[in-house]
C-alpha cells in the first residue's frame, strides 16, 4: 500500500513515517514544506501548482496522511487568513489530489473543535471551536467528511514524543534537562487534556488501515492532566532540581487565542474496536528517557 505523509518532517508525521516504513506492506513517502529531513520530499500543499512539489502521479498513493497545518494557536489567531490558506486551503487541495487518485484520506484533527466546556470528549459530543486554530480544523474536517472520498479524521491533542526539532512541550523539558539548563515555567492548572504519544498516533493509524476503518476516531490514553501536572510529571521523573514551576491560571496568561479548558479525548470508540491495542503513558515514555 502506497502511503503518502504530508507534514512528514513534523512530530506526528515523523513518527508515522518512521513507524509506517517498517513494515513490507507499506511503501512510505513523507513531505516537508519548509524543514528538509533525510527522507522527506518537498510538496507544498497550499499550492499544487508549485512546480518543485514532489510528483504524486509517479508515487501513486493510496492513502494519504494529512498532518500538515499551521499549529501556533496563538499566531493562528493573529494570521487567520495564513491559518486559512495552510489548515483549510491545504486540506482543499490534497482531497482534490486524493479524489484523482482515488485515495484513502486520513485527516489529523484536534479537541480544539471543541469548546472545553465539558471534555474529555467522545465523538458524538457537539463541536463548537472558541478560536481561529479550532475553527480552521473543523472547517478542515467538514472538507473531507462532504469530499466524497474513503476517510478517517483522528482527533489528537497535546503530542509528545521524539522528533527532530525537538519542539514539542515534553521534548523541550527533556532537551534542558539534559543540558542541565535552568527551567522555569508558569502554567496554568486549568487546562485540561489527554497527551498523547506521537508513535501511539502511528500504530493506531496501521490498525485502522488494516482493519478497513472509516470515520472519526478520538485518539488518547488514559492520562489527563493539566500543563502544571504535565510538567511536574517530567520533573519529578528526573529529580531535577534546577527547575521552577510557578501555577498560574489562563485568565492570568492572557493568551492570544482562547483555549478548550476542559478539554481531551475519549478513545472508548477506538478502543472497543481494537480491545488489544495498548495506548503508552507519559511516565512510559518518561522511563525510556530516564534510561536512555
Ligand atoms: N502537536 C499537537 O499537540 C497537536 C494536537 C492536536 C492536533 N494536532 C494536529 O496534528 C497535525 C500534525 O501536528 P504536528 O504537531 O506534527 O505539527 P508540526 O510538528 O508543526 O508539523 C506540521 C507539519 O506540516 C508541514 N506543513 C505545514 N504547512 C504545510 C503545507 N502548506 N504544505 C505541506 N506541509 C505543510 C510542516 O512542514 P515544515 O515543518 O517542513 O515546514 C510540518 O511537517 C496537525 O494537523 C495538527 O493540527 C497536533
Amino acid at each position: 500500500m502506497n502511503i503518502l505523509i504530508v507534514g512528514a518532517s513534523g512530530l506526528v508525521g515523523s513518527n508515522c513515517q518512521a513507524y509506517l516504513s517498517q513494515f513490507d506492506e507499506f511503501a512510505v513517502l513523507g513531505t516537508h514544506l519548509s524543514f528538509e529531513t533525510t527522507n522527506s520530499v518537498y510538496f507544498n500543499s497550499c499550492d499544487l501548482a508549485d512546480t518543485q512539489n514532489a510528483s504524486l502521479d509517479e508515487f501513486g498513493p493510496e492513502v494519504i496522511v494529512h498532518c500538515g497545518a499551521l499549529t501556533f494557536v496563538d499566531y493562528c489567531e493573529s494570521h487567520p487568513e495564513e491559518s486559512h490558506l495552510k489548515t483549510v486551503v491545504s486540506t482543499q487541495n490534497l482531497l482534490a489530489a486524493a479524489r484523482r487518485h482515488n485515495s484513502k484520506f486520513i485527516f489529523i484533527s484536534t479537541d480544539y473543535v471543541f469548546d472545553g466546556e465539558q471534555g474529555p470528549y467522545a465523538e458524538g459530543h457537539p463541536v463548537n471551536p472558541i478560536c481561529v486554530y479550532g475553527a480552521h480544523k473543523l472547517a478542515a474536517e467538514q472538507l473531507v467528511v462532504n469530499s466524497g472520498l474513503a476517510y478517517l479524521i483522528l482527533r489528537i491533542t497535546n503530542v509528545y514524543g521524539d522528533e527532530l526539532r525537538g519542539k514539542n512541550f515534553i521534548a523541550r523539558m527533556l532537551n534542558q534537562i539534559a543540558a542541565s539548563e535552568p527551567i522555569a515555567l508558569t502554567l496554568p492548572h486549568d487546562q485540561y487534556a489527554t497527551p498523547i504519544n506521537a508513535r501511539d498516533v502511528a500504530k493506531a493509524i496501521k490498525v485502522l488501515l488494516n482493519g478497513k476503518k472509516q470515520g472519526l476516531y478520538h485518539l488518547g490514553s488514559t492520562d489527563y492532566m493539566n500543563r502544571f501536572q504535565l510538567a511536574e510529571r517530567v520533573i519529578h521523573k528526573f529529580a531535577y532540581e534546577k527547575a521552577a514551576l510557578t501555577l498560574t491560571n489562563t485568565q492570568a496568561l492572557a493568551q492570544a487565542a482562547a483555549r478548550p479548558l476542559n478539554g481531551g479525548l475519549l478513545a472508548r470508540k477506538f478502543l472497543s474496536e481494537f480491545p488489544d491495542f495498548r495506548f503508552t503513558n507519559v511516565d512510559d515514555y518518561l522511563t525510556t528517557k530516564l534510561h536512555a
